[in-house]
């Protein structure tokens, strides 16, 4: 049967998700359950919500992927679970589970870092050669890496305050437009055309370290000098447009995109012999930077790889992809395994 087969489980933050991963045929079930729905109203993820929610799921979602994968426990030689970074009480739940299914099927349990993850979910739809320029970016990271083999990679840089996923998220909910923020500012951004209306700080050129703190600022001054924002009332204004709004998401959307492109030149100076680019994490959904980052590969020679939606936000899919290579190179855990 279907070579190695390793069970891949995922709950750092707010999606409990499980997948099947084949050494012979890659990828064999992908189940999710997103938790959006129970955080949209906050603006943002509450912990003890979704560790709540993960051990109501969890059960369930990992019995469709094994049924999806048309395995059962039995004929699974590993488990994969996420131990790091993310909230802890959501980590405990996808550890406990998994430890407790291989210790009563005798299965090796290996611990994964999600980030691992994220840089190597791009092979699960093509391949690279190594080594090649990572750039991931989320809520909760964005980094840029030197990937130089499986488990092998560096960073190169990485953000000094916000994630970019984050500075979107939090300049959305300035502008009440909701929650996740990402896919919104695209949606309201290309309605304009994705035009660089307000031309916002795009950080300093010189280094290969982000910063979105700095910009969230820079957007906050800016709308409160435009007169749409009543800063001590922490309140937007109704002369802001939905025009306005557009303008906005659309010169953020340009800004952070051209940061990017900023960081990825100046790494390929630096580094001159990698051999591609990669654009994963939940940022990597966006259509617009995919294809800017897309054409400066383009332009430089290299070959290109971002994933689907499906493989840039959190999923098992690839915490099982990076349980098969380790398990590959025999790098199992002891059933003490613990989160961080
Ligand atoms: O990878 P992910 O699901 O979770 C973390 O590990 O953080 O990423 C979620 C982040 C959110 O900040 C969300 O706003 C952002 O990815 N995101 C986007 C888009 N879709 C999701 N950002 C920009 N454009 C999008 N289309
Ligand atoms: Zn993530």
């Amino acid at each position: 049967m279907a070579g190695r087969l390793i069970l891949g489980i995922e709950t750092s933050c707010d999606e409990t998700a499980a997948a099947v991963y084949s050494s012979d045929d890659g990828l064999r079930s992908n189940v999710l359950y997103s938790q959006t729905e129970i955080h949209k109203e906050y603006g943002g993820v509450i912990p003890e919500l979704a560790s709540r929610s993960h051990l109501e799921k969890i059960n369930s979602i990992v019995r469709r992927a094994l049924e999806h994968g048309g395995v059962t426990l039995d004929v699974i030689d590993a488990i994969a679970v996420t131990v790091k970074p993310g909230l802890p009480g959501s980590l405990l739940v996808g550890l406990s589970f998994a430890k407790a299914i291989a210790w009563a099927k005798k299965k090796p349990i290996i611990g994964i870092d999600h980030l691992e993850g994220h840089i190597f979910s791009s092979f699960l739809e093509k391949s690279l050669p190594f080594p090649y320029l990572c750039l991931s970016a989320s809520g909760g990271h964005t980094a840029l890496y030197l990937v130089k083999n499986f488990g092998e990679f560096q960073i190169i840089g990485q953000t000094l305050d916000d994630a970019a996923g984050e500075a979107f998220d939090k300049i959305a909910k300035l502008m009440g437009l909701g929650y996740p923020g990402g896919p919104l500012i695209e949606k309201y951004a290309q309605e304009i055309s994705f035009e660089d209306f307000f031309h916002y700080p795009r950080g300093n050129p010189h280094t290969l370290d982000f910063s979105f703190s700095g910009l969230k600022t820079a957007v906050l001054y800016d709308l409160v000098k435009r007169g749409w924002y009543d800063l001590p009332a922490k309140s937007l204004l109704a002369t802001m447009n939905f025009e306005n709004k557009k303008q906005v998401a659309s010169s953020l959307l340009v800004c952070i995109s051209k940061m990017f492109e900023q960081k990825i030149e100046l790494a390929l100076k630096e580094f001159s012999y990698v051999r591609g680019i990669s654009f994963v994490g939940g940022v990597a959904c966006n259509r617009f930077i995919k294809a800017k980052l897309a054409q400066l590969a383009n332009k430089h020679n290299l070959p290109f790889a971002s994933p689907s939606p499906a493989f840039c936000t959190d999923n098992a899919a690839m915490i099982a992809f990076v349980g098969n290579y380790k398990a590959e190179q025999n790098k199992f855990d002891t059933y003490s395994l613990d989160i961080f």
